[in-house]
């Protein structure tokens, strides 16, 4: 999964394509790369690391052509060093891609024959040759179609041309792009978040279609060659902001913002007034529904997780949970009166998408909750429920967790309203404290941001650490996990804590940090003994648990106590803390907290 942006102006395009790359870099960040057109010939220019490492490379030797291509990368073939990465260029063609061609190999031996020489160990060469050799015999457009049906896989491209030098090409097949217009000039890019600050005006591409931008014009072919026309959007008005500010870093202000993301989703969908969740248009009746499919990667099928645990509390509704990867090769039994939800913070995440896809094949009905509403899941959905949270730049999704649980949450209390399997009063309790909760929230985070620090120290020794919890506190575990290892690299692993004594207890060793997360409900007192089963292994025990548990044991080393909400919202709460201890022992490494190792924001690819 990599950015690509291309722009065709009538004045010199590097320095908003090194702004848009630089919104790009969640994307990827392990390499940097532009090319552009200078006096008739192409220049590239790259360098493993950052956006400011190019433009170090920039300010010794400046492009300063008007039409260009840039490039953010996430290695997927090859490691990431100068040689692979984008452009690829031959002395005719220069290309950025944000995919994999899944038959490379294949590709690279008939252009060998043909006595090309490959430098890099890419997938997107080929690409960079096989135009290189159609365009010898063909036109443009024909060209490119040609190029695009030899290749196997997903991508989005850009392309300039030495013989078409007033052109940016763009293609899409599987993998993202849209098209900006501005004045004088015009874009291409791997979304509109990267074109946003130079138009407000877009066309997404669909699968096949192929564009041509010049500085006032761009035009659209299918994959038979033919113009078609495309629908012209236009983007509204962000009211967030994806600026640091006085943080250090994004994710710390994301954490610190979650009370706001709550607040701003609560708003939208809870009408206090009448005591009532406003949920419009759904694609299927409610009381219809047979089976609740939740789909999603990483954070969001964490998310998923936790929401089983809702709706078969708060609704008779049969639930099942899916990782977007497995689901998408599975056998799948769809069926119409089931609905499938899908959950991503970009809408753009490969996995989920295609799981996506193939349910739309299927013509069964999907729900998506996402962040970004311009997405291409999104786009696809029957219906999409917004979780409001604002940009998330840092590459641990935090406040978007939020989000996502709480949109989970609101939609089952509401179906379980509509389908009369909770009653009046308990709805309208529940609903009440929601309107509670970002408060809740701003109070566990003051409480946290103290104790945190001191508690990540405990971390930095060891050689890995155990969350575990029961019920809707497992997912919560979980993701405790996944975050310590995504942004500190210290192993961690996740667990219901009933599992405990059936292997995992063996991980158990004198100073291992255990967090236990055992929040004062149904399932605290047996959580508690498997607290003690792992204090006698000379576990280090870090106890999440609620104010006035009153669990006194010498043995624990931490206790952190937060606030008393009903047991749906508790999950929330207990995400704060876990996610503070991550960013802490994180920083403690000096670890880069936004863009951790070998990791991107958007996963673009299978
Ligand atoms: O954009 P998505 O929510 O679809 O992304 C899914 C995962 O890639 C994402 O949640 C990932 O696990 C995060 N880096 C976790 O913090």
């Amino acid at each position: 999964m990599c950015g690509i942006i291309g722009i065709a102006s009538n004045k010199s395009v590097t320095p908003n394509i090194i702004q848009s790359l630089k919104k790009l870099e969640y994307r990827g960040y392990d390499s940097a790369g532009i090319a552009t057109i200078e006096s008739g010939n192409l220049d590239e220019k790259k360098c493993p690391g950052r956006v400011e490492d190019l433009e170090k490379i920039l300010l010794k030797r400046p492009s300063q052509g008007f039409i260009g291509i840039g490039h953010v990368r996430w290695a997927t073939h090859g490691i990431p060093n100068q040689v692979n990465a984008h452009p690829h260029s031959s002395d005719e063609v220069s290309v950025v891609h944000n995919g994999i061609i899944e038959n490379s190999n294949e590709l690279k031996k008939d252009l060998e024959k043909k006595g090309y020489k490959f430098k890099s160990q890419t997938d997107t060469e080929v690409i960079t040759f096989l135009l290189t050799d159609f365009l010898k015999d063909f036109d443009l457009v024909i060209a490119i179609n040609k190029t695009l049906k030899a290749l196997n896989g997903s991508f989005a491209l850009g392309i300039l041309f030495k013989k078409y030098n007033d052109i940016v090409v763009g293609a899409r097949r599987g993998s993202p792009l849209a098209v900006g217009y501005g004045p004088n000039e015009n874009y291409l890019g791997s979304d509109s978040y990267a074109l946003k600050s130079m138009t407000k005006k877009i066309t997404y591409l669909d699968d096949g279609d192929v564009c041509v931008l010049t500085n006032n014009k761009i035009d659209f072919y299918n994959s038979k060659n033919k113009k078609i026309n495309k629908e012209v959007l236009i983007l509204s008005d962000d009211k967030h902001t994806a600026e640091k500010g006085d943080y250090k870093d994004f994710m710390s202000k994301e954490i610190s913002e979650q009370n706001i993301t709550s607040k701003n989703c609560v708003k939208e969908y809870v009408d206090h007034l009448r005591k009532d969740i406003n949920l419009y248009n759904f694609p299927i009746k409610p009381k219809d529904i047979q089976k609740i499919i939740l789909i999603g990667c990483g954070t969001a099928y964490h998310s998923c997780i936790t929401a089983k645990y809702w709706f078969e509390e708060l609704t008779n509704i049969q639930i099942d949970i899916d990782v977007a990867s497995e689901f998408r090769y599975r056998k799948i039994k769809f069926n119409k009166k089931n609905l499938y939800v899908f959950v991503s913070q970009s809408g753009e995440t490969a996995d989920t998408f295609a799981a996506l896809d193939i349910c739309k094949k299927n013509k069964v009905k999907t729900c998506s909750i996402v962040n970004v509403v311009e997405s291409s899941i999104a786009r696809s959905s029957d219906f999409v429920l917004p979780i409001h949270a604002g940009p998330e730049i840092g590459v641990a999704s935090t406040k978007a967790f939020i989000g996502q649980l709480l949109v989970l949450y609101i939609l089952a209390l509401k179906i379980s309203d509509i389908r009369k399997e909770i009653l009046k009063p308990d709805y309208e309790k529940k609903i009440n404290d929601l309107k509670k909760l970002p408060d809740l929230i701003k109070k566990t985070l003051n409480y946290c941001h103290n104790n945190t620090p001191i508690i990540a120290k405990d971390f930095l020794k060891a050689k890995g650490a155990m969350f575990i919890g029961r019920g809707i506190s497992f997912p919560i575990a979980l993701e405790g996990a996944l975050k310590l290892k995504e942004l500190s690299y210290l192993h961690a692993e996740g667990y219901p804590a009933g599992e405990m004594k059936h292997g995992p207890l063996a991980l158990i060793e004198e100073g291992l940090p255990v967090v236990i997360l055992a929040p004062r409900d149904r399932y605290f007192e047996k959580t508690i003994s498997n607290m003690q089963e792992v204090i006698a292994r000379g576990g280090k025990v870090i106890l999440i648990t609620n104010e006035n548990s009153k669990i006194i044991s010498e043995n624990v080393r931490f206790t952190l106590e937060i606030p008393i909400t009903n047991e749906n919202l508790t999950p929330l709460l207990m995400t704060v803390p876990l996610q503070l201890l991550a960013y802490h022992v994180a920083a403690l490494k000096n670890c880069d907290i936004d863009k951790p190792r070998n990791l991107a924001k958007s996963v673009t690819v299978e």
